[in-house]
């Protein structure tokens, strides 16, 4: 039996292990062991519990309790975390998401001990060193085994890194596999889309109409953390509020950021919107049904500006760049960073647009079987346990 340890800690990577977890069940429960390590990243209810319950994921095996601190200790502390528990399980992959610090310290402690390493979402560049989410995921791709990415754009990237797309079975750290593989939040929309449906109530509570809204997220720590960003985002939205609703559920970071004195008038200024519908961080149901009915979705987040694809909804993107390019290559989603008078403009031009066309390019909602496939395929080429510690 293949036995894997899942790394999660972020909000999306516990939607994103959903989807994995899903396949195993469905797919290789006796093939396939899982156990889930989640570092405690996050923390709150609303960013960590409620998506367990809700998506059927099984509770995690381990939490290391890590909680909120500056990069360097917060990734050390899971590396220290994780690498203890790679020695106990000896799993015979570990399994990271995405470019979080739990995706970094996952990579630096299975590295170490020769552990090889899945990246779901391997390829994705946003060629911006100022992130720390690019710094996370470029060196996760260059210590990983198997990489899937999601998007062609992701596995050319990869190519240009030097990545041999000839490369074959057995993969090893030395030798590893690159796949173009689709999207495994796409695989969620899919599935969750009528679950949400039948189950969210979240419209109604708020007294919304459909396609008589905006949703919109904001959590970067360049939107968050340089004043005149924050203050341009959060002054657009204000100007959107006078033509349309504006539905916010705010990520955690953001509140402690706006509750702060520097911001106390816009805070005040936001909180006394009648036209501005501030939430506590939703559960993924509500979360799509938001992005389902929204008529224009405004968001500096990876996912959501995808969910905002997937579900054909156009996107204002909070940042002057994206790892998700062919989004913005249709034309449904445009890029204005922290902008106020490109953000106005662009809510203009989407105000005015009709007919939009969606093409299928995140895949056909299967990428976590392939992936599973092909992790057990390496796995029994592999043929014997030899890469692992002694
Ligand atoms: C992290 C990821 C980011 C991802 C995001 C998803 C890194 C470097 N960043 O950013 O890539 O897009 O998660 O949401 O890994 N907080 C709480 N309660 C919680 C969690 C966080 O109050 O449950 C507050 C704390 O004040 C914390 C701050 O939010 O300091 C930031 O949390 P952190 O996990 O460091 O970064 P995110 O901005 O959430
Ligand atoms: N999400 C959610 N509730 C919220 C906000 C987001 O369930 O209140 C979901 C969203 O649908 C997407 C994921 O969280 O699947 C995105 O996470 P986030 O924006 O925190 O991080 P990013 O994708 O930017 O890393």
């Amino acid at each position: 039996m293949l036995k894997i340890i899942t790394v999660i800690g972020a909000r999306p990577q516990i939607i994103k292990a959903a989807a994995i977890s899903r396949a195993i069940k469905n797919n290789y429960p006796a093939k396939i062991q899982e156990l889930i390590v989640h570092t405690g990243q996050h923390y709150d209810n609303n960013m960590s519990n409620v998506f367990f319950e809700e998506l059927g994921i099984p509770l995690p095996d381990y939490n290391l309790n890590v909680g909120s601190a500056r990069h360097g200790i917060q990734t050390a502390r899971m590396i220290e975390g994780i690498e203890e528990l790679l020695i106990k399980e000896k799993p015979d992959y570990i399994v990271l998401y995405g470019d979080t610090n739990s995706t970094l310290a996952g990579a630096v402690a299975a590295s170490k001990l020769n552990i090889p390493i899945v990246h779901i979402e391997a390829g994705l560049r946003s060629y911006n060193r100022k992130m720390p989410e690019e710094i996370n995921r470029v060196t996760c791709d260059h210590l990983s085994t198997l990489l899937f990415s999601p998007t062609k754009t992701g596995y050319e990237n990869l190519k240009r890194e030097g990545f041999n797309q000839n490369a074959t079975s057995h993969y090893n750290p030395d030798n590893p596999g690159i796949f173009h593989c689709g999207d495994i939040m796409y695989d969620n929309s899919l599935y969750f889309s009528d679950l949400a449906e039948s189950r969210s109530k979240i419209i109604e509570q708020n007294n919304l109409v459909k396609d008589k809204y905006v949703l919109s997220t904001v959590h970067r720590d360049h939107n968050t953390d340089v004043k005149e960003n924050l203050e341009n985002i959060f002054n657009a939205l204000i100007k959107i509020s006078g033509t349309i609703k504006v539905v916010l559920p705010l990520h955690p970071r953001t509140k402690n950021v706006l509750k702060a004195d520097k911001h106390k008038a816009l805070y005040e200024k936001i909180k006394s919107n009648d036209n501005i519908i501030l939430l506590a961080p939703v559960s993924f149901l509500d979360m799509i049904s938001l992005e389902k009915n929204a008529a224009l979705v405004i968001t500096d987040s990876g996912g959501v500006q995808k969910e905002a694809y997937f579900f054909n909804n156009p996107c204002i993107i909070l940042r002057p760049e994206t790892e998700w390019v062919e989004i913005v290559e249709t034309g449904n989603a445009i890029l204005c960073g922290a902008d106020y008078d490109k953000i106005i403009e662009a809510f203009n031009h989407f105000e005015n647009q009709d007919k939009m066309k969606f093409p299928k390019i995140f895949g056909d909602g299967k990428a976590s079987e392939f992936i599973l496939k092909t992790m057990i395929d390496n796995f029994i080429i592999q043929g014997n346990n030899s890469h692992k510690f002694t």
